[in-house]
């Protein structure tokens, strides 16, 4: 009984070891006589065998009842019941080694088994075994880690553990990992023995890569069957700016317009960046502008669009190369280039310029003289810049391409300054652009002057009036010339040429003013000695050489009444006694006589009129008032006196009028005797009437001495002919004697080919009449030969002969039909 004080239950449960402790004690007391073992696993059912006390003990089941065996603890707790009536121990509590023993192994709890009459102790333990009947568990499901990108290979990170209540085997053996390329599972101890792991990084994580991780830490005991339990790790990779923005083309190419107006787009760049948030985040710029491109183009620096910010001229670039930058927030940058290409537009003109130009040009540069050297530009280029360069069409000039855009202008036909003394060129220069442009350039030419042009008179020939009788000095007429030149060229002096008129120098007749061109009269003239002048007016200009014209001017004298009538018959003498017999049997209309008087005066002023003037019989005679024909108008009769008076006036017709008298005896007679008695009165009239007769004889031996000559000449002339002819009928050759129109034999020679025919003469002064053939008239004839030679050679001394320059030479026969007036009246009588 003292025992069982000794044995109190909360002893027991505080402390096994102590129990122990009294388990030996008692066996010291040798109270205990024997003791038993059982193990059995832990978690059997109630009732489930132990172990068969009384067989092990020894003991029968009399004695076990009659010694009232009885289990003995100090627990609270009876795991264990004794079935004494079959002396067998079973469960009797569910058995948990865990909640019994916890960690400590081997884990086993003890009893006694008590008899009385005797008592007898016996002592039963009874080891628990371990059951797996726990998983690992892990406190929390989720694991959840932040793992930067940046982690460096060899961290660690220390994961959850897991707890295993079992023990021994069936106690937490190991962790696994699901299988990752970036980590790597390390087991570690604690030093109590209880197992942790931690990761290691083996491979740097990339979150642009795989921003998350998903692993599976599982945690195995060794029991069997095994069992694990499980903790899901998420890692959340943290981004770092590892990641430069990279752009999407390495060049952009674009194309621009050139003008084009602001705002215009151009192209996007585009650039991405792996890393997320802020540093992913890219603005646009562009970098190490050149000059003045930050003024032509922007970049929209968060979309990256590029468009026009100012004046995009061609001209200036053609192509802009420009680097663009893309900057994440963290700093990293790319660079791209972006080329973009101007497309030119036909916005300039083409520009002329004038390197030489040579103005004035002179008249008589031929045609292929440059005259000016352009050079055209276009800032535009391909076809906006290509250019042609025309000028005027209807003027005579060319555009002909010397080298690249440097253009001559050549003169296409000779000038003549005196039709176009200057042109206005006007050069055009187009582009081939669409629309063109053009622009012009005009250039004044003047044409310099040459002295190609004589002077001309405005006429081919002058005539000229002037009365006789005029003043010296007086300026009679003016000539006046004209030359297209220009300035010294076109100054013209006129000269009168050097002739003879009547064997005395023209100018003791004639000066010119040199400048005017006015002729005047050097002398007083004389109608009846001279009629008119011929003359020849040289107009010379002033250039070098000069050039010359002449002009033939013809003065004609005109006559004023400055004569009075002469009577030549009858011839008036103071002495002689001269008179015309008219019979006493003449009839009416008898002629008595004719007066005759001329005027050397010539038309009006020597026409003459006769008149009777006095008469002794009135009745008896009249005048022709024409013809001066005295005429009896009656029967004369015997009553009438022999002696009869007439006075005639001669008037001519001038203004005022001349006239002059004369006294016409007349005698009514049959008989001279009886005149002869009747006049002795007259002789006074008898020297004028000599006077009279020996100017009459002279001038009947002088015509008949000219008549004579020229019939001699005529004659010796066709004497000549004819010899020349039988000369040239000798000859081989065929002769056709050709005469002019003129002449009456005129063969048919318009059949023939080559026809020369001069006939010349000279004369020295035609109104003498007096004719000299300085050639002979050989040339009248045509010669044809077959061998040519021989002909051109004649046709050439022909040519020569007509060359001559200084032979005036006229057309004789012409002179034969200027007989003196004078002349003519005599033979008129
Ligand atoms: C050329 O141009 C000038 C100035 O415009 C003008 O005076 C002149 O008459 C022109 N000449 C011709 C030949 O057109
Ligand atoms: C005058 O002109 C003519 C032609 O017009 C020419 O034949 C003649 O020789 C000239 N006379 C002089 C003296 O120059």
């Amino acid at each position: 009984m003292e025992f069982k004080g000794l044995l109190q239950p909360k002893t027991w449960r505080l402390c096994g070891l102590r129990w122990q402790v009294l388990i030996f004690l008692l066996y010291l007391n040798h109270i205990v006589r024997g003791q038993i073992r059982y193990s059995i696993p832990e978690e059997m059912k109630k009732g489930s065998l132990i172990g068969n006390v009384a067989q092990d003990l020894g003991l029968d089941l009399k004695r076990l009842r009659a010694g009232r065996a009885r289990i003995v603890t100090g627990e609270s707790v009876q795991y264990t019941e004794l079935k004494t009536d079959k002396g067998i121990l079973v469960v009797s509590e569910r058995i948990d080694r865990e909640q019994l023993c916890g960690d400590v192994t081997p884990c086993s709890f003890s009893f006694e088994i008590i008899l009385e009459n005797p008592i007898e102790l016996h002592r039963v333990v009874v080891e628990i075994l371990d059951v797996n009947d726990h998983a690992p568990t892990f406190q929390n499901s989720d694991l959840k880690l932040e793992i930067s990108e940046s982690a460096t290979i060899g961290a660690r990170f220390i994961l959850e553990s897991a707890e295993d209540p079992d023990v021994g085997v069936n106690d937490l053996q190991k962790y696994v990992l699901t299988p990752n390329d970036n980590f790597v599972l390390k087991q570690l101890a604690n030093p109590d023995g209880s197992k942790y792991a931690e990761m290691i990084l083996q491979k740097p994580l990339d979150r642009e890569e795989n921003p998350r991780l998903s692993l599976k830490l599982i945690a195995v005991d060794g029991g069997n069957p095994q069992r694990s339990g499980s903790v899901n790790i998420e890692i959340t990779v943290l981004d770092v700016n590892d990641n430069a923005p990279v752009f999407n083309q390495s060049v952009y190419r674009a194309t621009v317009m050139e003008n084009a107006p602001k705002d215009t787009y151009i192209t996007t760049v585009n650039a991405s960046d792996a890393d997320s948030g802020s540093n992913g985040q890219i603005t646009y710029s562009f970098s190490k502008l050149k000059g003045s491109i930050a003024d032509i183009f922007v970049i929209d620096k968060d979309i990256g669009i590029i468009s026009v910010l100012g004046h995009i001229d061609f001209e200036k670039d053609k192509k802009y190369d420009i680097r663009v930058e893309a900057k994440d927030q963290g700093g990293f940058t790319d660079t791209s280039q972006i080329v973009i290409e101007v497309i030119d537009v036909n916005d300039n003109a083409p520009v002329i310029n004038v390197m030489s130009f040579s103005s004035p040009v002179s008249e008589d540069a031929p045609p292929g003289t440059t005259i000016a050297v352009i050079n055209v530009k276009d800032a535009d280029s391909e076809r906006n810049g290509q250019i042609t360069c025309t000028t005027n069409t209807n003027l005579p000039f060319k555009i002909k391409s010397s080298i690249t855009s440097y253009y001559n202008l050549i003169s296409d036909k000779g000038f003549d300054r005196e039709t176009t003394p200057e042109y206005n060129i006007t050069i055009t220069a187009t582009d081939s652009g669409s629309p063109p442009l053009s622009s012009a350039r005009t250039l004044h030419l003047r044409i310099s002057d040459v002295n190609d042009n004589a002077p001309l008179f405005h006429q081919s020939s002058y005539s000229a009036y002037v009365t006789e009788n005029n003043s010296p000095g007086m300026s009679i007429f003016t000539v006046s010339a004209r030359d297209s030149d220009w300035n010294q060229n076109a100054r013209i002096s006129y000269l009168l040429e050097d002739t003879q008129i009547s064997g005395t120098p023209v100018s003791t007749y004639i000066s010119i003013n040199s400048e005017t061109g006015v002729l005047h009269a050097v002398r007083s003239f004389d109608y009846e000695q001279i009629k008119h002048l011929k003359l020849s007016v040289k107009a010379q200009d002033g250039g070098s050489p000069p050039l010359s014209s002449n002009v033939t001017v013809k003065i004609m004298i005109q006559d004023q009444n400055d004569n009075a009538p002469q009577v030549l018959y009858p011839v008036q003498t103071s002495s002689s006694l001269v008179a015309e017999m008219v019979p006493r049997s003449a009839d009416v209309g008898y002629l008595v006589t004719k007066v005759v008087a001329v005027d050397v005066d010539s038309g009006q002023n020597a026409w003459l009129s006769y008149k009777l003037q006095k008469a002794t019989d009135r009745a008896l005679f009249e005048v022709g008032s024409q013809n001066g024909e005295i005429r009896t108008i009656r029967q004369v009769n015997d009553k009438d006196a022999v002696k009869q008076r007439l006075t005639v006036v001669v008037e001519d017709n001038g203004q005022p009028s001349r006239s002059a008298t004369v006294n016409v005896n007349v005698a009514v007679a049959d008989s001279f005797p009886e005149v002869l008695s009747e006049f002795t009165d007259f002789t006074h009239d008898k020297e004028y009437n000599d006077n009279l007769t020996f100017y009459l004889v002279l001038a009947l031996a002088v015509v008949s001495f000219l008549f004579i000559t020229c019939l001699v000449v005529i004659i010796s002339v066709k004497i000549y002919r004819w010899r020349q002819s039988r000369i040239l009928y000798h000859s081989n050759l065929p002769v056709i004697p050709y005469y002019p129109p003129r002449y009456a034999d005129t063969l048919g020679t318009g059949t023939l080919q080559h026809v020369y025919n001069y006939e010349v003469c000279r004369t020295t002064d035609s109104r003498k009449s007096d004719c000299q053939f300085t050639r002979p008239c050989s040339q009248n004839v045509l010669i044809m030969d077959p061998s040519s030679t021989g002909t051109m050679q004649r046709m050439q001394n022909e040519k020569n002969i007509l060359d001559e320059p200084d032979s005036p030479l006229e057309v004789s026969l012409l002179e034969f039909n200027k007989v003196p007036f004078f002349l003519e009246y005599i033979l008129k009588m």
